[in-house]
């Protein structure tokens, strides 16, 4: 408790002083956005990042430019946010599971079976309390500005899994989220976290036998060539919010702001279409491979899997707050 209120502290001391300093950067030559992310260029975000490039330097010529760094080039995603924080970085997409320290709520997204797919997500995303989750983390100095999808996440492991009881004794990469870490503690099974660059080597070395991930982030990252067994569990959806540091943010001329938050719009509406292209064309590239294997569940074989993790629901009710929880079933509920 003391450990995260003395990150708290610090990094609003680290923010106020940026703050503070947020703007000198700007006053000669255009302002430089950098954009760090950790997939592939070809993935829904890949995609989405570039387009943002070329959207804003075509409409703000002169005014704004953009620099990407991609497949984690600069930084893992913790370091990104981290980097928001101190003005080494002005935007990110990270995973909703890498914020957990910044918040507790979006740990909402990790929940298992909360959401069965991506436009139950979008119905909660959209309502009051989604859009609420947005600026969550100003106190912080991080600004929400937007949602992109990349799909669910299948499982996958060195050997047909169909039944949970199968994962006891196997080693998963997880990104770092406490709901994945018990997910996994439930089946007898070891979870540990990592950032997604050392995913490949970890599989090519050994140190995990599988991890759960979406069809563009295996495919385009070849993971299907380390781990050829899949099994459509779908517990969770893989998806970002778009955050930036918030004192670049609040410190942009307002008719650049504006324009760039029309960008972001347009942008959100083709990841979103992209995202769900590429979860079933990935998916196909991913099975036209040989030696791949996919294990279907029937809604029967599902339900063990979901009876087996709801339980997490009530041990994170109070951290993410029942009210949040309550909403996002509702959204799912009458999607
Ligand atoms: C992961 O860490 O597995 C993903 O969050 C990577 C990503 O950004 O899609």
């Amino acid at each position: 408790m003391m450990k995260k209120l003395a990150l708290a502290a610090c990094l609003v001391f680290i923010w106020v002083v940026f703050i503070s300093s947020a703007g000198i950067a700007a006053s000669d030559g255009p302002i430089l956005i950098r954009f760090s992310h950790v997939v592939s260029e070809n993935t829904p975000k890949g995609v989405g990042a570039k387009m943002f490039k070329e959207l804003t330097e075509k409409r703000l010529k002169g005014k704004v430019e953009v620099e990407i760094y991609p497949s984690s080039q600069k930084y893992t995603d913790g370091q990104a946010i981290l980097a928001l924080v101190f003005g080494d970085l002005e935007m990110a997409a990270p995973s909703f599971p890498k914020f957990r320290q910044y918040t507790k709520a979006l740990q909402i997204f990790d929940l298992p079976f909360l959401f069965q797919n991506v436009d139950d997500v979008h119905a909660f995303q959209n309502s009051a309390a989604g859009q609420g989750l947005l600026s969550s983390m100003e106190g912080l100095g991080l600004t929400g500005l937007g949602y992109w999808d990349n799909g669910m996440r299948v499982l996958s492991a060195n050997k047909m899994i169909r039944h949970p009881d199968q994962l006891k004794g196997l080693a998963f990469r997880i990104e770092s989220s406490l709901i994945f870490q018990e997910q996994y503690r439930r089946f007898d099974a070891l979870a540990i976290p990592m950032p997604f660059k050392r995913l490949p080597d970890a599989l090519r070395e050994g140190v995990v036998d599988g991890y759960e991930n979406a069809w563009s982030n295996i495919f385009s990252k070849k993971l299907h060539k380390l781990r050829n067994h899949f099994t459509e569990v779908e517990a969770t959806y893989l998806g970002y919010m778009v955050v930036a540091s918030k004192a670049f943010w609040d410190g942009l001329p307002s008719d650049i702001r504006g324009e760039l938050e029309r960008i972001i719009d347009e942008v959100t509406v083709e990841v979103n279409r992209l995202a769900k292209e590429k979860e079933s064309a990935d998916k196909k590239l991913v099975l036209a491979d040989k030696d791949v294997t996919l294990t279907k569940l029937s809604a029967e074989e599902k339900k063990i899997w979901k009876d087996a993790m709801l339980p997490i629901w009530d041990q994170y009710r109070d951290e993410i707050g029942s009210e949040l929880l309550g909403a996002a079933e509702k959204a799912a509920a009458e999607n």
